[in-house]
């Protein structure tokens, strides 16, 4: 769902995080997609938050360096946009041609959005189309932040050539790498640093999207909190580094209580969901991020959900050459590249 896209060939899937930026290329062969290109660029805590960009120098260095050390060619890139400045909502227009949707669309969809029609980039898919109405998924980000995306990559030297959606993307690298699950309803979660985004899905349609201001960071700042110790230490703290200073067992439950949260956020999300789709049920909830490694925190969350959880390996149906691409780390990196993935899938 390309909020703006130009005119074919696979693009260059840069993620922006607010942790990190990962660079992700992709090649189209006889035997499906190979890995080409596969790196990230870890960014400090302020210089993304919450996705909007406060230092446009830092991210445009992280990006160059990866371009440079990656030798990267492919110019044209896709990013994705998430967060509280982009709105996911199915709605009901009366039935209309295509043409007439173009132009009625920010008519119609004033009412659907909080924020000022001028003030966003819109863009929509139609589900479904009956006798007198049509369903139609509406999407619109603010226009300031996909600006910003756009004059990062050009300042970073690339060609802007789509801009997605977090959702969208990460469901992209679903489709491609679980293609006997599409006609299954499931729910796909990532949990990042700073967002966790909750898609369910069916037969390749979106049917339920949320943007969560929850993530890693939280982890981190209880840890903090508890220890009074530096967002860098508590962050190492959390990743198992610098244990001997601290009591493990006090750690365990910073980690377990933040899990609980999580999973009653993506239940509360779920339950919302079951509400408006009474007769469906989700057989499973994909779980991706770089905090889906959180351990234990699949198992809170099926226990509170009481749904199947497993996690969303972005690389199942790709191929790579070992010598490039260890085993080992396409199983750290999996978690943290759906949406580099689905990016990088995106046609040009
Ligand atoms: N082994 C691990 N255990 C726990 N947390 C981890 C682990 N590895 C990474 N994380 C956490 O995952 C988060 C980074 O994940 P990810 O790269 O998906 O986020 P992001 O895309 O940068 O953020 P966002 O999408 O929210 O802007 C950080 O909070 C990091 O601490
Ligand atoms: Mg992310």
């Amino acid at each position: 769902m390309p909020l703006f896209a130009k005119k074919e060939r696979l693009a260059l899937g840069v993620d922006v995080g607010s942790s990190s930026v990962k660079l992700v290329e992709l090649k189209e062969g006889e035997g499906g997609y190979r890995i080409a290109r596969l790196a990230l660029h870890p960014l400090p805590p302020g210089v993304v938050v919450e996705r909007s960009i406060m230092d446009t120098t830092m991210v445009v260095e992280a990006l160059k360096g990866l371009i440079s050390s990656q030798r990267v060619k492919n110019k044209k890139a896709a990013v994705a946009v998430a967060g509280h400045s982009v709105i996911v909502k199915k709605v009901v227009f009366p039935k209309m041609t295509a043409k007439e949707l173009e132009e009625n669309l920010p008519i119609e969809a004033e009412r659907y959005i909080p924020f000022e029609i001028r003030d966003v980039n819109l863009d929509y898919h139609v589900i479904s189309s009956g006798d007198e109405e049509m369903e139609v998924l509406l999407v619109a980000a603010k226009r300031d932040l996909v600006d910003d995306y756009i004059a990062l990559l050009r300042e970073a030297r690339l060609e802007p050539a789509v801009v997605d959606v977090d959702v969208f993307a990460i469901q992209g690298a679903f489709e491609l790498n679980y293609p006997q699950e599409t006609g299954d309803l499931v729910a796909l979660c990532d949990i990042g640093a700073s967002i966790m985004s909750i898609n369910v899905v069916k037969a390749g349609e979106s049917l339920f999207t949320r943007d969560i201001s929850i993530g890693g960071n939280l982890y981190t700042e209880e840890i903090q909190k508890e220890f009074g110790v530096s967002f860098e230490e508590a962050e190492g703290v959390k990743l198992g580094r610098g244990l001997e200073k601290v009591d493990p067992t006090k750690v365990e439950r910073i980690l377990d209580r933040v899990s609980h949260m999580v999973s009653m956020e993506i239940a509360k999300s779920l339950d919302f969901f079951s509400a408006t789709y009474p007769e469906d049920k989700i057989k499973r909830l994909y779980l991706t991020g770089g905090s889906s490694k959180v351990p234990r925190l699949r198992d809170i969350i099926e226990e509170r959900t009481k749904i199947p959880v497993e996690g969303l390996n972005p690389f199942n149906n790709l191929t790579a050459d070992p010598r490039e691409f260890s085993p080992e780390y396409l199983q750290e990196m999996a978690p943290l590249m759906a949406v580099g993935v689905g990016l990088a899938l995106r046609k040009v």
